[in-house]
């Protein structure tokens, strides 16, 4: 049974990509998503042709890896998309802020995607391929979101040794870094209304930004940033020095 699983699936970019995944992939035989908010996912399930399962988790529990290895080994299936989109932002001083939202984002960013990944791989199969969502957070540090851009440096890191560990597999890895999106993140992360850098970038519509990202990966593409704007930042990025782009791009 080929599936897809889908993190953080619940609201924004995870229920775009749901929707490119139930559009480009109709051959799946099931998809599953993961998330906290159990009565959405069961929501998402109705009138979708694809079998869905609601799976509630939270993913900064270290439990849950252990229970998704053995959903995963008791149904038998090959996994033939995952989609690490779960993740979450704070928009503050490290100083002025709580020690646990700063690692919550730490264990969802990163330890929950390294685990769920780590989890996963043993059931993908050549043909298979992850999705990691980073950002342009990722390309130099943004003060005020230290932590944020930090875990997001970590998710395109990784996918990049990854995706070199996989090769040759038939497994592809590809990193997203979208820039903004209207989506439920930017309350969360305490942005709307306290930040002018995010009143002057350009926002992309998380639909196109997921389908594209699932078609990338499928072709095989390894890093994916959406908007001929933050390309061109991602270059800057690379060819500045970071004290000089930390001025430049305070949140
Ligand atoms: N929006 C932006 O401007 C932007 C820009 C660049 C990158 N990104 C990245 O895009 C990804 C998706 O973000 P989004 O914009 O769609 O944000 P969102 O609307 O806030 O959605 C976040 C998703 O993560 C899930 N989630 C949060 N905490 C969780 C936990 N402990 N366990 C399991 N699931 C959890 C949420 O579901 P529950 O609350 O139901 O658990 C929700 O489905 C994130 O990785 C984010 O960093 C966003």
């Amino acid at each position: 049974m080929n599936i897809a699983i889908i993190t953080g699936a619940s609201a924004g970019l995870g229920q775009s990509f749901f929707r490119s995944v139930c559009a480009r992939h109709p051959d799946l035989e099931g998809i599953w998503l993961i998330a906290r908010r159990r009565e959405r996912l069961e929501a998402m399930a109705q009138g979708c042709p694809i079998p869905v399962t609601a799976l509630s988790m939270d993913l900064t529990d270290p439990a849950c890896y252990d229970a998704l290895q053995e959903r995963l080994t008791a149904a038998g299936v090959r996994v033939k998309m995952l989609i690490n989109n779960a993740g979450l932002g704070e928009l503050d001083n490290v100083i002025d802020s709580d020690w646990r939202t700063q690692s919550r984002m730490v264990d969802l960013n990163c330890r929950a995607l390294t685990a769920v990944t780590t989890v996963v791989l043993p059931f993908m199969a050549a043909g298979s391929c992850i999705v990691n969502v980073s950002s342009i957070a990722s390309f130099a540090p943004n003060a005020r979101m230290t932590v944020y851009s930090s875990t997001k440096a970590y998710v395109s890191s990784f996918s990049k040794g990854l995706r070199e560990e996989l090769r040759g597999s038939g497994i592809n890895v590809l990193a997203v870094c979208p820039g903004p999106m209207k989506t439920e993140f930017l309350e969360v992360a305490n942005i709307t209304g306290r930040s002018p850098m995010f009143k002057l970038l350009p926002y992309s519509d998380p639909d196109r930004v997921a389908d594209r990202a699932v078609v990338l990966a499928g072709r095989g593409r390894g890093m994916y940033t959406p908007r001929l704007f933050f390309k061109f930042y991602r270059l800057l990025a690379k060819l500045l020095p970071h004290a000089l782009i930390i001025k430049l791009c305070k949140t």
